[in-house]
């Protein structure tokens, strides 16, 4: 197949190759997605090829205005409403129970749909123009990094989707919060850019998954089971106070050549192969990281120590990502 890389100029030739059943990566505020029509159950299918992802994950629905929500979700809460009112547009994807006509293709058989309303002006003018709603995961090969720049949706996605949009605009860096409002319970899933705090400042019993604090169960999102989500080098996590993170991290390099560090409020290190900085705080981490890890594979490193510090807020979501993609490799100094 060959991929054509469009700038948004071109918007509408990549819109009617939506509604035409092909595949279309665009810009979110998030990350990247990789969209196909979500009422075309074949167009659906070359989603999940595309990616390689496991069929038992399901998709996330992407609308470009509210009213577009009846035709998925059987009922939309009052609880949900708040959320609605308060964060869409934005980097939060709702769990509701689905209409008889969402195909079980996109729930993976689930009865619950996961619904977003992105805020970016490109993914919001593609939906709207597609005259269809898109279903669309991160637009990485399954196991790899969310892609938060064109260059590295090219580097999996060349040559297996039909169009890829260049654009601006991946701020966030890491996947929308998934919450699960389709029970009585109001459940963060996949911790993102609309922090617990935030929800909780609405729904005070709101709370996390427990799959995601408690390293033994299971989480409730399916796709988070799933631990190979990590770049090519090996990832450790040195988290403790600042100048033991640096003697150990330290101390590991004078032993290894091959080693990248991943700094939190900058730093050089002697001895590293690429020394890459974070940012001086979690909204920057988040914004970093998956690009980042990225540039470390591209040049090489097969390990990386990452220095970091768990903080709330923003810190909940970029714990969730690095220490997957540590494999929970995680080192206390
Ligand atoms: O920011 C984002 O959410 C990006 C952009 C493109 O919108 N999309 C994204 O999609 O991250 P994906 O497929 O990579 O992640 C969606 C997550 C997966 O972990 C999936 O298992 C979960 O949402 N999910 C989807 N439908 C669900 C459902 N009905 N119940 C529970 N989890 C669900
Ligand atoms: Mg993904």
């Amino acid at each position: 197949m060959k991929t054509k890389v469009i700038t948004q100029e071109n918007i509408h030739e990549a819109a009617k190759c939506l509604a035409d059943g092909g595949t279309v990566v665009f810009p979110t505020e998030t990350v990247y997605g990789l969209g196909a029509d979500a009422f075309n159950d074949d167009a659906v299918s070359k989603i999940f090829e595309a990616k390689g992802r496991p069929g038992d994950n399901p998709l996330i629905v992407h609308i470009s205005h509210v009213s577009q929500l009846s035709r998925l979700a059987k009922n939309v809460s009052p609880r949900a409403k708040l959320l609605i009112e308060k964060f869409w547009p934005g980097p939060l994807t709702l769990i509701l129970p689905k209409c008889d006509s969402v195909s079980s293709r996109v729930t993976a058989g689930l009865e619950t749909v996961a619904v977003r309303f992105p805020s970016n002006p490109i993914a919001q003018n593609l939906i709207s123009l597609s005259g269809t709603l898109v279903a669309a995961p991160s637009a990485n090969l399954s196991g790899s990094p969310s892609p938060t720049v064109c260059a590295d949706v090219v580097d999996d996605l060349d040559g297996r989707v039909d169009y890829i949009i260049d654009g601006t605009g991946c701020e966030i860096g890491l996947e929308s919060t998934v919450v699960d409002v389709s029970t009585g319970k109001t459940v963060v899933l996949r911790p993102g850019g609309v922090t617990l705090e935030m929800i909780k400042e609405l729904i005070p019993d709101a709370e996390l998954d427990k799959g995601l604090i408690d390293a033994d169960s299971v989480p409730k999102c399916p796709g988070l089971k799933y631990t190979h989500y990590s770049p090519k080098a090996d990832v450790i996590v040195v988290q403790g106070e600042k100048k033991n993170v640096r003697a150990y991290i330290g101390s590991m390099l004078s032993q290894n050549s091959d080693c990248g560090v991943l700094t939190y409020g900058g730093g050089t290190y002697d001895g590293a192969k690429l020394v890459l900085d974070a940012g001086a705080d979690m909204t920057s981490y988040a914004h970093n990281l998956f690009s980042h890890l990225r540039t470390f594979d591209k040049h090489g490193v097969c390990t990386v120590y990452a220095e970091f510090n768990p903080e709330n807020g923003m810190g909940t979501a970029v714990r969730n990502r690095l220490y997957k993609a540590a494999g929970h490799k995680i080192v206390e100094v």
